[in-house]
């Protein structure tokens, strides 16, 4: 592995680091030393950790320090963070952002395939490691594709600012950044929430995991379990369909009281905190389960339909609901399976909900796949049944009869 000696990339960093570098700071990726150096020498700086996954660099620069005294500097070997612990004000990383030539490795220049993939592994873990008002001086090229970089960047809850940017021969362009926490991603964590990682991107928001320490919990959820793994969403700031995110929050709180939907943890304006749900679509779930299994999970799942009916309240899609339906094992011990619903942000008080026969629809549709389970779809039968049901919800049971024989 060679060392990387400072090149403009370097130099252009190094300036940002003399102007913001305070407290405590991490010089991840540190090579010859050059930002270390750069931020200890700032008054305002208490101590400098400095990084690098190449154990050579690590040696070489250890002696620069002993030989100057750089008192303020301490280095370690660590691939990412793995070998640190505490949270810093400053977190200096200027990665390999070079996309991979074939067949050379180099990890002072080569950040993965495409050129992003050690920046995405670096902010994937960024937050536990950066202080409330923390900042991250970061710097990258137009080589790495910088809308991946600031794609990453949003997906992880930060929010970026751009320093300098630099042209270079040959159409490069370098840029730094400096970036925060953003205020959702503070608030999460003023909560108690911790390892948020991006999960999807729906059509009105963004989808995360995260961990919940009930510690901080105000209404009492929990009886002992310390932490729970939690699903938050926030809304996409560019989606057209705005509040539905606190639609989401104000259905589940209404239908959880009804056994429906995964728990609701608690709410903000832009964003919704609930119980991860484990477990299988329910088309994947059907395929693995037999006919014996599959029966009272769909009475389960026509129940909830009727129940929402009776709440006058349709949830829509609930003809095409295999994205929306997902079959856990909440009962780890039993292993009793159960289909949550999830995904209420379209939910909405209507005087003529159809949740029951848009599920109806679903089942007259999945004829084929419940067909070889040994599920005789009547589809005749069960469209009249949903017809009489429309006139009249006590004529429910006759949806289920078709289903048992
Ligand atoms: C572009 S050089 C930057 C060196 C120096 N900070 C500078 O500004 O000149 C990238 C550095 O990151 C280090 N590095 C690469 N992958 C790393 C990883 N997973 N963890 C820590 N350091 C890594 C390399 O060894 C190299 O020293």
């Amino acid at each position: 592995m060679m060392i990387y000696e400072p090149q403009e990339d370097s130099f252009l960093l190094e300036k940002q680091v003399k102007k913001y570098a305070l407290g405590r700071v991490l010089d991840l990726g540190t090579g010859s030393g050059i930002q270390a150096v750069a931020a200890a020498g700032n008054k305002l700086v208490r101590e400098v950790i400095a990084v690098d996954i190449n154990p050579e660099a690590v040696k070489r620069f250890q002696e620069i320090v002993t030989k100057n005294k750089f008192k303020k500097i301490q280095i370690l070997v660590s691939n990412l963070f793995s070998n640190v612990e505490c949270k810093f004000d400053i977190i200096i990383f200027n990665p390999p952002y070079l996309p991979q030539d074939a067949g050379i490795e180099d990890a002072a220049l080569y950040g993965g395939k495409k050129g992003w993939e050690i920046s995405e592994r670096f902010f994937h873990q960024a937050a536990k490691f950066l202080a409330p008002k923390g900042k991250i001086l970061f710097l990258f090229s137009s080589l790495t594709n910088k809308t991946k970089i600031d794609e990453i960047i949003s997906h992880n809850l930060f929010e970026a600012q751009e320093l300098v940017k630099e042209k270079l021969p040959f159409f490069e362009e370098l840029y730094v950044y400096s970036i925060h926490k953003s205020d959702i991603l503070h608030e999460l964590e003023r909560k108690g929430v911790s390892d948020v990682h991006y999960l999807t991107k729906g059509h009105r928001g963004m989808v995360y995991s995260g961990t919940w320490n009930t510690d901080y919990n105000i209404k009492s959820h929990f009886s002992s379990k310390k932490t729970v793994k939690i699903a938050i969403k926030v809304e996409n700031s560019t989606s057209k369909a705005s509040n539905r995110i606190k639609n989401e929050a104000r259905w589940l709180k209404i239908l959880n009281e009804k056994n429906i939907g995964p728990k609701l943890y608690f709410s903000g304006t832009n964003y919704v905190v609930m119980e991860f749900i484990e477990g299988k679509r329910i088309m994947d779930w059907i395929k693995e389960h037999s006919k014996e299994e599959i029966i009272p999970i769909l009475e389960k799942i026509l129940i909830q339909g009727l129940t929402m009916d009776q709440l006058g309240v349709s949830k829509q899609e609930m003809h095409h609901p295999h994205k929306h339906i997902i079959v856990s094992s909440k009962d780890e011990v039993n292993r009793k399976d159960e289909p949550i619903m999830i995904d209420f942000e379209r939910c909405k008080e209507t005087l003529a909900p159809t949740n029951v026969t848009q599920l109806v629809e679903w089942l007259c549709r999945s004829k084929n796949e419940l067909g070889q389970k040994g599920i005789k779809v009547k589809v005749e039968l069960l469209r009249t049944a949903a017809q009489a049901y429309k006139m009249d919800k006590s004529n429910f049971k006759i949806i289920l009869n078709p289903l048992r024989n």
